[in-house]
């Protein structure tokens, strides 16, 4: 079964899903027979564990990932203060720096079939002056899948980021729609309006109070495995 190395998560806004989907996408992936590695490689809002700042995104990606890996690997630079990273490197004296998370990229991808690197924020958030997450995945060459957090004001938000990721020259591997209001008026209109703008596959739509494994089962694999078999397939399909 061949699947790009890795898969770079964006998403609409902080809070659309992107730990979440994420965490469900390497549920997925294993399930369906693949080694599956993430990162987290920037993360602010970390808490101090004896004495090392621990992202609780990559300790929810931990959980799902299925080589082994530790929780150091997969944060390259962790902030403590819940507020955008190129702010909190400040205080750290920290600059953000690329090339340590393309040699963990490298790491991983050594062991795993393939590796889910969540952003932070949105596309276009900040790491430094005039540096955006959309500028780390140029850096990681890695296809974009873009979370979809539903909720009012929403399609605005997709369709910019899609049109900023098109811009980028980094592939849409696809997006998937995270129902964030489960009492969103005109729900279908919503989800039709998106299939129908965005140039991709949707490769799910997630219910809002879902389980991981839950989120998991909504999750429709086909576009991202190009050489799979009929009987993988058939495990590929979403059951939501
Ligand atoms: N479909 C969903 N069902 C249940 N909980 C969800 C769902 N989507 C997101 N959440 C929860 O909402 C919160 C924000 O989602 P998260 O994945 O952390 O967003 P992001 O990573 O984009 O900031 C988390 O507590 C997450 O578990
Ligand atoms: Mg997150």
């Amino acid at each position: 079964m061949k699947i790009a190395r890795g898969y770079f998560l964006t998403g609409t806004d902080t809070g659309a899903g992107k730990t979440f989907v994420a965490a469900a996408l390497i549920h997925a992936l294993g399930r369906a027979g693949l080694r599956v590695a993430a990162l987290k490689p920037i993360a602010s809002g970390c808490r101090r564990e004896a004495g090392v700042l621990v992202s609780g995104d990559a300790r929810r990606l931990h959980a799902e990932v299925n080589v082994p890996q530790s929780l150091a690997d997969m944060t390259q630079y962790a902030f403590a203060p819940a507020v955008s990273p190129h702010l909190a490197a400040v205080p750290a004296g920290v600059r953000i720096r690329f090339a340590p998370i393309r040699a963990a990229l490298r790491a991983q991808a050594r062991q795993a079939d393939t590796v889910i690197v969540e952003g932070v924020g949105g596309w276009l958030a900040p790491l430094g002056r005039k540096v955006f997450v959309a500028d780390l995945a140029v850096a990681l060459r890695l296809p974009v899948i873009c979370v979809v957090g539903l909720r009012l004001g929403a399609l605005n938000h997709a369709l910019l980021t899609v049109r900023s990721i098109a811009e980028s020259g980094m592939p849409l591997a696809g997006f998937v729609i995270n129902l964030r209001d489960p009492r969103m008026a005109y729900r279908q209109g919503n989800i039709d309006t998106l299939k129908d703008a965005i140039d991709a596959p949707c490769l799910g739509i997630i219910p809002a109070g879902a389980t991981v494994r839950r989120a998991a089962a909504c999750l429709d694999l086909q576009s991202l495995l190009t050489t799979a078999t009929r009987r993988q397939r058939a495990a590929t399909k979403p059951s939501c």
